[in-house]
């Protein structure tokens, strides 16, 4: 039942929807990590929820450091850090026990912690979780940052709309610079807002694909078998909750290809080694090669919609007609975008620690 990640750098997210608070720790932290308040509270308002296309569902977001950081930087200490819940409306969801709502996790909560869960606003389960994850992503992007490792998301698609993909050799990840809604094309993005708009007036919700690249990750990052690049990535993207799926490089396309079509010829570049094509998404052997990784995520449509729909009621036996009210998000992978980014330094930044040792991310004093 643990809810801890990582090896060298581990995280232990824990709280639920309408608890005192959500919070993680990060132990095997290097010292010396400034904290940039502002990268740190710019990140959350991206994800935070009661703009347009997300939850009205409105908190402040301010995350507090409880250990772990001192005078601005990180002291090598566990981070503890937890975000106040202060706008919850549990009355919502009293309902969800008899009447558990298809596609959330209502019932298999029940069935794991035997009716000792706490439901209200989806309880362990919830989006709301994501801000601490988005918090101490942050704080460790900032770290990579300063190392040259810059990660940025997009929105891929909603619905059928499709975004431009990066390009895999040289993605353009500056022209997404603080972008609330980000994508490549901006005429793509309008049409995608109208399915968000759309569904939301059917009282319906949509789905989306999230894009994400890691620039300037050194060569050699991942621990095969079972702690690669890409197992490391895959384990953490499908622990946020409503993504289903992931795929790197070419992904699925690569069933399609000849091996002719899909190998990325090794050449020269500028000194270095690179590859003419990147069609494995910067990953071969599940170490990282040098290439930008480039990787998609599959969030499902939001569950609790407005919309009729049947489910069990638990008391009678019988199916019968569910509403859900209550605040929910259109559409998961808008907000998903900085969790996404977050959770990827997390990933990278406990990889760079097996190999560079903790030391590496930190200043010196
Ligand atoms: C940022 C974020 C916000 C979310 N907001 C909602 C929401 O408003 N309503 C909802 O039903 N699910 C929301 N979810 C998804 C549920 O938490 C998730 O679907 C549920 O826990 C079941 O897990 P699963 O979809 O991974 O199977 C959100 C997820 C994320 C990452």
């Amino acid at each position: 039942m643990k809810n801890s990640f990582g090896n060298a750098l581990c995280v232990t997210l824990f709280g639920e929807s309408h608890g005192d608070a959500v919070g993680c720790v990060l132990d095997g932290i290097a010292p010396g990590i400034k904290v940039d308040v502002d990268l740190i509270q710019t990140e959350m308002e991206k994800r935070r929820g009661g703009k347009e296309y997300t939850t009205p569902r409105k908190e402040e977001d301010v995350p507090v450091f409880l250990s772990g950081v001192k005078d601005g930087y990180t002291e090598g200490t566990p981070v503890c850090l937890i975000i106040r819940n202060t706008n919850a409306h549990s009355a919502d969801y009293s309902k969800f026990r008899d009447m558990p709502r298809p596609g959330h996790a209502d019932m298999t909560a029940g069935y794991k912690y035997r009716g000792y869960e706490d439901l209200r606003g989806g309880g362990h389960f919830s989006g709301r979780l994501t801000a601490a994850l988005v918090a101490a992503g942050a704080l460790i992007e900032g770290a990579l940052a300063g190392k040259g490792i810059r990660i940025v998301s997009h929105i891929e698609s909603i619905g059928d709309v499709k975004d431009r993909r990066f390009d895999a050799d040289h993605p353009e990840i500056d022209a997404l610079n603080g972008k609330d809604f980000p994508v490549l094309d901006e005429e793509a993005g309008e049409k995608m807002k109208e399915v968000i708009r759309k569904a939301a007036e059917e009282k319906d919700s949509a789905g989306g694909v999230i894009e994400t690249c890691v620039a300037g990750l050194p060569e050699g990052i991942g621990e095969p078998w079972f702690d690669t690049l890409e197992s490391m990535l895959g384990h953490m993207a499908l622990s946020v909750p409503a993504c289903k799926g992931i795929e790197f490089g070419d992904g699925f396309g690569l069933a399609g290809m000849k091996g002719s079509e899909a190998n990325d010829p090794w050449i020269p570049e500028d000194g270095k080694i690179r590859t003419a094509s990147n069609h494995c998404g910067g990953i071969v052997g599940g170490i990282s090669d040098g290439m930008p990784v480039i990787f998609r995520t599959v969030f499902k449509p939001t569950a609790s919609i407005a919309k009729p729909q049947e489910t069990l009621n638990r008391k009678t036996g019988k199916t019968e007609v569910l509403e859900v009210t209550g605040r929910h998000d259109p559409c998961i992978a808008v907000r998903a975008v900085p969790v996404m980014n977050a959770v990827s330094a997390l990933v990278i930044a406990d990889l760079l620690t097996q190999r560079y040792g903790n030391l590496w991310l930190g200043e010196t004093k």
